[in-house]
């Protein structure tokens, strides 16, 4: 069973056409490229909520006002796991441009579909925890052992599990549920839920391989 409170459903008319030209198997690369991209930044603008805010004075052409502005002390993390999460990071650091961009690189064994690690660039630092805001991006939350081990790589770092989002496009049931089993807290964001995995861990309706749709390998 999945807990829905803890998932972020973001079901708007853009996300949804987009939804449907990025999973169509005759949409070509550059349209699936130019779909995901337009939902990713949805999906980012939606987990932005929870950014801690300031107060900031501005002086427009008519007056001086106090406004409301993204804390700059914080510390902002988009982890794409590659490579069909880089799909995410033009669009954050275009929308988030005081982001640090840290990569994951893990990949699928098509045997045991357990994640093997290949590039970490996370070795960062984290003198104050709690002011660290992680965004984890990958369109395609199948079995969510890759997302597992991203999450575990920052809470061992004691990285808030509040403060971490996972960020996903298409999700299945069965990957929601074994990150709630290690995480019941953790807010994930998606696009939709799909139907189930299949024996070869595809999402199933799903995309199809998602970095093959996007890279056009
Ligand atoms: N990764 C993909 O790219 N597609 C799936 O359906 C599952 C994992």
């Amino acid at each position: 069973m999945i807990n829905r409170d803890k998932i972020r459903l973001i079901s708007n008319p853009v996300v949804l056409q987009n939804l449907c030209k990025m999973r169509a198997e005759d949409t070509d690369t550059q349209n699936v490229r130019i779909a995901t991209r337009k939902i990713t930044r949805c999906l980012l603008y939606e987990a932005s909520k929870n950014l801690p805010l300031v107060d900031t004075r501005v002086k427009t052409p008519l007056t001086e006002f106090t406004a409301k502005t993204i804390d700059p002390n914080i510390n902002l993390i988009i982890s794409p796991i590659l490579r069909a999460g880089l799909i995410f990071t033009d669009e954050a650091i275009d929308i988030l441009p005081q982001a640090c961009i840290r990569h994951i690189g893990m990949y699928r064994d098509e045997k045991t579909l357990k994640p093997v690690w290949y590039y970490n660039k996370v070795p960062m630092e984290t003198p104050n925890p709690e002011n660290f805001y992680i965004y984890i991006t990958d369109p395609m939350l199948a079995t969510g052992n890759s997302l597992l081990a991203a999450i575990e790589l920052y809470t061992s770092k004691g990285i808030p599990v509040q403060n971490i989002k996972c960020i996903c496009i298409i999700a299945a049931p069965e990957g929601i549920e074994n990150i709630q089993k290690h995480y019941p807290d953790i807010e994930i964001i998606t696009a939709a839920i799909d139907d189930h995995l299949n024996e070869k861990g595809y999402i199933v309706p799903g995309m199809g391989d998602a970095g093959d749709r996007i890279f056009n390998t």
